[in-house]
C-alpha cells in the first residue's frame, strides 16, 4: 500500500473511488479504498534545479523548465519549506498516468514523504496533505483532498471536504479495475461537471443530493456484507455521472458489459473521460472478466 519513508525513499498508493467522485468536489460525501499498485521515489542529492523522473512515464522535469509537472513540484516544495535545488526524486510508477487511480495525488504524496526523509523535516499529516494538495491544485485546479487523504494514509475512507476522514473498518468484496484503452483529463471533466451543475442548478443540485445518499448507502452496504446493495448504489452513481457528462462511450459500455455478464455493479471511477471503470463483479467473477476481454477491454488489478 503506502507509505513510511526510509533515508529518502518513500512510496504511495493509488486510489479507486467507489462512490461520490466529482460530487466531493461540490462538498458531497465519496468513498475510496487504497489500490496496492503505487509509486515509489528516492530522494537524492544532485547540483542544479529540483528534478523529478519516473521512468515509466517518461517524465523528466527540473524546477523552472515550464512544464505543468515542475510547476507543480515547485509549489509542493514551496509548501514544505524545501529549498528548489540540490535535489533529485526518481523513481517508478506501477500507476497508469491519467487512469482516475490518483496517480498525481501518489506522486505527490511520494514526492513529499522522500523530501521530508532525505532532509529530516519535521512534517505532520496536515502538512503533508497540504504539500499533496499544492501539488494537485496544478493539475486539477480544485482537488477535493480524496486523494490526497487516501494516498497519504493508505486506507479506505469516506472523506468529505473540511471534515475529518471517516476511517472504513472491515473487509471490502472484491472489485475489478477495468480499463477504458483511453487517458481522461481530470481537469477537463472537474470544468465539464461544474458546468453542468452551474446550467441546471435546480436538477444537478438534487442529483448530488442523491450521489451523497448512495454514498451512505453504499459504505452500509459495505458494513452489512451486501453486495447486491451495493452493486445497486455503484450503478445509479454512474446514470448521475453520465447525466453531468463526465463518462463516455466506451465506460458506458464495459458497465452495461459486466452487467449483462451478471457483475452486481459498475460505474466509472475517479475523474472519467476515459481512464478506468470499477466493476463489483459479485458470484461471477470469471464469466464478467471474459465477456469485458471479448469485447475488448483489459482488466487491469483486482483490489
Ligand atoms: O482522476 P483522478 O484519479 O485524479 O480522480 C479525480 C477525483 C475527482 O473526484 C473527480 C476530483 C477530486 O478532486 O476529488
Amino acid at each position: 500500500m503506502s507509505l513510511g519513508a526510509k533515508e529518502g525513499r518513500a512510496k504511495a498508493c493509488g486510489k479507486l473511488i467507489i462512490a461520490g467522485e466529482h460530487a466531493v468536489v461540490h462538498g458531497s460525501s465519496a468513498l475510496a479504498v487504497p489500490i496496492s499498485r503505487g509509486i515509489e521515489l528516492e530522494c537524492m542529492e544532485r547540483p542544479g534545479p529540483l528534478g523529478l523522473s519516473v521512468a515509466p512515464w517518461d517524465l523528466e522535469v527540473v524546477a523552472g523548465d515550464g512544464s505543468l509537472a515542475a510547476v507543480a513540484l515547485a509549489s509542493l516544495a514551496q509548501s514544505l519549506g524545501v529549498p528548489c535545488e540540490g535535489l533529485f526524486l526518481g523513481g517508478e510508477s506501477q500507476l497508469p498516468p491519467r487512469s482516475g487511480l490518483g496517480s498525481s495525488a501518489a506522486l505527490a504524496a511520494a514526492a513529499a514523504r522522500a523530501l521530508v526523509s532525505r532532509l529530516g523535516i519535521e512534517a505532520d499529516e496536515a502538512a503533508l496533505f497540504e504539500a499533496v494538495q499544492a501539488f494537485e491544485r496544478v493539475f486539477h485546479g480544485n482537488p477535493s483532498g480524496l486523494d490526497a487523504t487516501v494516498a497519504l494514509s493508505g486506507r479506505p475512507v469516506v472523506f468529505r471536504r473540511g471534515q475529518a476522514p471517516r476511517w472504513v473498518l472491515g473487509p471490502l468484496p472484491g472489485f475489478l479495475v477495468v480499463s477504458s484503452g483511453r487517458p481522461g483529463d481530470t481537469r477537463e471533466t472537474v470544468a465539464a461537471f461544474a458546468a453542468r451543475l452551474a446550467a441546471q442548478p435546480k436538477e444537478g443540485s438534487a442529483r448530488l443530493k442523491r450521489i451523497d445518499e448512495l454514498v451512505e448507502r453504499a459504505v452500509d452496504a459495505v458494513g452489512r456484507g451486501d453486495e447486491a446493495g451495493l452493486g445497486e448504489a455503484l450503478s445509479e452513481n454512474q446514470e448521475h455521472l453520465a447525466w453531468f457528462g463526465v463518462s463516455n462511450f466506451a465506460l458506458d459500455e464495459i458497465c452495461s458489459v459486466a452487467r449483462q455478464a451478471g457483475a452486481l455493479g459498475a460505474k466509472l471511477t475517479g475523474g472519467g473521460g476515459g481512464g478506468c471503470a470499477v466493476v463489483l463483479p459479485g458470484p461471477n467473477e470469471q464469466q464478467v472478466k471474459k465477456a469485458l476481454e471479448k469485447a475488448g477491454y483489459e482488466v487491469i488489478a483486482d483490489v
